[in-house]
């Protein structure tokens, strides 16, 4: 955001007024907003597979001895391959986890980022009865326990190792995903740019599983650890593309007794033909049914750290990449 020096005449005050209220001193991306502490899930949201069912309930990560040596592995996984066969293929939709491995126990465990109330529950919001403000169950958080399970991984995915740290810095980063897990706490499906093109502006950027895992890395590479070279990393990006969004507000100023009634409408006509989804599949074609929509009136609405935005959408408006993001190095 801009600053207005008090002493300054109206000449040099205007310009710099017009510049705050305008769209062009917002920060881009926007930041992706960090709470003090994750709230309890609305019991209207149930989950239909259990969130992080063979987790540790408080989250508890076991500790290590200092002088342990720990392999770390890259994991991905096709989303759909597992329920739907190779139906959807020719998106690569994958997920990406990390597995660590002591070689003092022989003991493997499996960390992960994901939606407590799954991707279409992270995507699109639900309508409840009487009430117009769209409701969202799209908590997301890190699931860690013990295992790795090779055979899911490796059969239609990856699974590599990437790295060996100590037992002492895998502790240290076990502080880190527990911090990470209690102050990231929505999932964003979207990474909102202004063209395909690899060097124009974000406008926002996902939180997602991939995230997390890119995260990870990162703090692992501060935290001193030397990744391996020569091991092509890819991972998928649902892209959005659009001109500079304008912000419009959260859910009470635009759905409350203040709010503008035909902005609220708009709103509910984008998202609730798509609602309820009971498979992934159903998701995937809710997001190829929505580009239909978005095409023709070159309008989509995002919902990002509890805010709505506009946003002017742009060809190609959606995509899914898989795309490289290389292993960290100093
Ligand atoms: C999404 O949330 C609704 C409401 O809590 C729930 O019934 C449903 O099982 C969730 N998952 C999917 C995939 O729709
Ligand atoms: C992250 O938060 C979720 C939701 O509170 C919890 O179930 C999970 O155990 C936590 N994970 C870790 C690794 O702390
Ligand atoms: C993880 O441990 C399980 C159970 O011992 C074993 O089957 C699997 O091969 C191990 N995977 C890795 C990558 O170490
Ligand atoms: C791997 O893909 C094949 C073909 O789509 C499928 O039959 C198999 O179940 C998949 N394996 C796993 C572990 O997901
Ligand atoms: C993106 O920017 C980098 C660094 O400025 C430049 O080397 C590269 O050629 C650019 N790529 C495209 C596609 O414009
Ligand atoms: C929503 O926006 C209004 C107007 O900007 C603000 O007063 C209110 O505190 C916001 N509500 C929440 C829950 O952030
Ligand atoms: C209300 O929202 C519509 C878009 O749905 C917009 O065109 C109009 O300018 C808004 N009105 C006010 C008073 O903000
Ligand atoms: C991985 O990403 C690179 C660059 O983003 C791309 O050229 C390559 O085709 C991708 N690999 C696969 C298997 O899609």
């Amino acid at each position: 955001m801009g600053s207005c020096e008090e002493t300054a005449g109206w000449r040099t005050v205007l310009p710099l007024l017009l510049l705050v209220h305008g769209v062009a001193a917002e920060q881009w991306p926007v930041p992706y907003k960090r709470f003090d502490h994750r709230p309890k899930t609305d019991p209207y949201c149930q989950a239909q597979y259990t969130f992080c069912p063979t987790g540790n309930a408080d989250g508890s990560i076991p500790l290590m001895k200092n002088e342990d040596v720990i392999d770390v592995f890259r994991l991905q996984a096709p989303v759909w391959e597992f329920k739907y066969g190779d139906l959807l293929g020719h998106f690569k939709i994958m997920h990406d986890a990390i597995g660590f491995r002591s070689t003092l126990t022989g003991r493997n465990y499996t960390a992960e980022w994901y939606e407590l109330f799954q991707l279409g529950n992270c995507t699109f919001p639900h309508l409840r009865t009487g009430i117009s403000e769209p409701f969202w169950c799209n908590q997301g958080a890190a699931c860690f326990y013990e295992g790795i399970d090779d055979q899911h991984w490796r059969s239609n995915g990856t699974l590599v190792l990437v790295a060996t740290i100590s037992g002492s810095i895998f502790n240290q980063l076990a502080q880190w995903i527990r911090d990470d897990n209690n102050t990231g706490i929505y999932y964003e499906t979207w990474t909102v740019q202004a063209s395909s093109d690899p060097n124009s502006s974000v406008w926002f950027d996902s939180y997602d599983c991939s995230k997390f895992v890119l995260r990870t890395y990162e703090k692992l590479l501060e935290l001193g650890a030397t990744f391996k070279r020569n091991i092509q990393t890819n991972y998928t990006r649902l892209f959005l593309f659009s001109g500079e969004p304008v912000y419009l507000g959260n859910a009470s100023s635009i759905f409350g007794p203040q709010g503008n009634k035909s902005l609220a409408s708009d709103i509910q006509k984008l998202y609730f033909p798509y609602r309820p989804h009971q498979s992934f599949k159903e998701l995937v074609m809710s997001i190829l049914d929505i580009y239909g929509k978005v095409v023709l009136d070159k309008t989509f609405y995002l919902y990002y750290n509890l805010e709505y935005w506009y946003l002017p959408m742009k060809p190609p408006y959606i995509k899914i990449i898989y795309e490289e993001v290389p292993l960290p190095s100093r």
